[in-house]
């Protein structure tokens, strides 16, 4: 064979992976191999493969007879809308897409360049996990892509797209990283699976019930998106991509955006007179962001605080908001993690921030508090109180208790507050503040039912409104609802070279 013609067969035999009929079983699960998936993500001519003539190492269990080029994993670089990203796409077809120690200093290998050059890191995960033949090596390379997700951690967005079964160390990897999102019914991620689950808890469960898109995206929150199918995936990988800039010291991409009427008159009665009357707090959103722009993250976790990107006028934002439609927008543990992780990515890459605030309060209870509603609470207080992005807050109705300092209070750093003529701030609700502090009264009046009902208006008179802090320049100005699109998209403008900085320390202890 001649030369050429021997490149062109070494590549010919790294482009067919595992063979014909490990591809086939693997389009007959739903799944795409790790070459289509990377077609789809990337801008079409754009791939650059890099190691694709790697092969392992191992001579034990006769794998020197089972040489695949590329070990695995295909990397490299390419273009997703014109932007550089680096890639891994780990192929199912050679060894269950198992890492070993090649296919490890592959990914590394990408993970270096993507930080020494600042640009994102997408992985596309399919892994049966640490190559079982290879042992401690394996373990190693693990580590090694471990160590660089931390220190690329706020330097360059690091996604994982989770399109296979996931096991061991193949899930500590994207838990590092920014964003995961997993397809349903094809995707998984545990760090055991259903049978040793079965050996060692004696507990019967499916891998779907156990580690699947929608267990991870309603209870235990890992994945922040469940996809519909692989297609949907990478559609959401690059519109999360649009939001974001290339690294820590770069901006998000600015669309286009022509000015026009930003009025936004339905606003006026979204809020029902009733307090205790829910809405939804993202009709809200979709009416002050510009159309369509709005990507949520974590739907379907923690409904009680809604979290996500959007553009005001061709700009890129994060929004942290209470949702009143779900247990009232009460703080809890898994609401608090929630907006804090959200709040850390967004001021990690100079995405400033939009806080909606509805909130009476944090969530009451022995639940809560054993498992630490403290320390949780605290988690949500400390990120915003932290971030140094412009930071801009509305009140739209309750901002009771403590949970009025958390979200995005003057107090903790925000930058401009502004708070609807429906906005309460008050240390909790006019019933509760009227029984304690006039519980004599009321339990000494001739009727002690009266007696609270007037003193619950009278309180509520008092506090259930903006204007105690607006007097003190706690909320900078009340504005209509319907005039808050026009606010944001000035106010977003004037903070737009604002810099600021935390005190020179290593790194803040943030109560994890
Ligand atoms: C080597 C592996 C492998 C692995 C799968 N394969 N996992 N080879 N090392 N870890 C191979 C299989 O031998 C098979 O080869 C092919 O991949 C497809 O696997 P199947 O089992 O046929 O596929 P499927 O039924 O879809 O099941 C997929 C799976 C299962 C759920 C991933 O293979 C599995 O449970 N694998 C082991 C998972 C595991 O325990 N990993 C180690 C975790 S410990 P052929 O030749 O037939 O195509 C770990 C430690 C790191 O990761 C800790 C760091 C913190």
């Amino acid at each position: 064979m001649d030369k050429l013609s021997l490149l062109k067969a070494k590549q010919d035999q790294a482009l067919a992976g595992g063979g014909a009929k490990r591809i086939e079983s693997q389009h007959k699960k739903g799944k795409l191999t790790a070459r289509e998936r990377l077609q789809l993500l990337l801008d079409e001519g754009s791939f650059q493969e890099t190691g694709m003539l790697v092969t392992h190492r191992s001579r034990d269990f006769g794998m020197e007879k089972e040489v695949y080029p590329g070990d695995g994993v295909i990397t490299g670089y390419g273009t997703v809308n014109g932007r550089l990203v680096y890639v891994f796409s780990q192929d199912f077809t050679v060894f269950g897409g198992s890492l070993s120690e090649t296919h490890a200093e592959k990914i590394c290998k990408i993970m270096d360049l993507a930080m020494q050059n600042g640009a994102p890191l997408i992985g596309l995960n399919d892994s049966g996990g640490a190559r079982i033949q290879e042992g401690v090596v394996s373990l190693g390379g693990y580590a090694d892509i471990f160590h660089r997700n931390v220190k690329a951690s706020g330097v360059i967005p690091q996604l994982s797209a989770i399109m296979g079964p996931c096991a061991g160390g193949a899930v500590y990897s994207p838990a590092i990283t920014d964003f995961i999102l997993m397809v349903e019914h094809t995707s998984y991620m545990f760090v055991t699976g259903p049978n040793v689950v079965k050996t060692v808890t004696h507990e019967t469960v499916t891998s779907e019930e156990l580690g699947g898109a929608q267990t991870h995206a309603s209870k235990s929150g890992v994945t922040h998106f469940a996809c519909a199918n692989e297609v949907e995936c990478i559609e959401n990988l690059k519109q999360l991509l649009s939001y974001m800039p290339q690294n820590c010291e770069d901006e998000a991409p600015i669309y286009n955006y022509e000015a026009a009427d930003e009025s936004r008159k339905t606003l006026d009665s979204i809020v029902p007179e009733n307090p205790n009357q829910p809405y939804d707090m993202k009709e809200v959103i979709e009416e002050l962001v510009d159309a369509g722009s709005f990507m949520e993250v974590h739907k379907n976790y923690a409904e009680n605080i809604v979290v996500g990107f959007a553009r005001l006028a061709g700009r890129s934002i994060g929004i942290v908001a209470n949702q009143p439609a779900s247990l009232a927008g009460v703080l809890d543990i898994n609401s608090s993690k929630k907006g804090a992780r959200f709040t850390r990515f967004c001021d990690s890459f100079n995405i400033p921030l939009l806080v909606l605030v509805d909130v009476p309060g944090f969530l009451p209870g022995t639940d809560q508090e054993w498992n630490g509603i403290i320390i949780n609470g605290a988690k949500l207080l400390y990120a915003l109180s932290e971030a140094t992005v412009p930071k801009v807050t509305v009140i739209t109705r309750k901002a009771y208790g403590g949970a009025y300092d958390v979200m995005n209070s003057k107090h903790i750093g925000a930058d401009m507050n502004f708070a609807w003529p429906s906005a309460e701030i008050a240390v909790m609700g006019a019933k509760g503040a009227a029984e304690i502090i006039f519980k004599k009264e009321i339990s000494e009046a001739a009727d002690p039912e009266a007696k609270l009902k007037e003193k619950e208006t009278e309180y509520l008179e008092k506090f259930a409104n903006p204007y105690g802090a607006a007097a003190r320049g706690f909320v900078d100005e009340v504005i209509l609802p319907s005039e808050t699109r026009t606010k944001l998209i000035r106010t977003y403008k004037m903070l737009e070279n604002k810099v600021d900085t935390m005190p020179k320390k290593k790194h803040g202890n943030i109560p994890l």
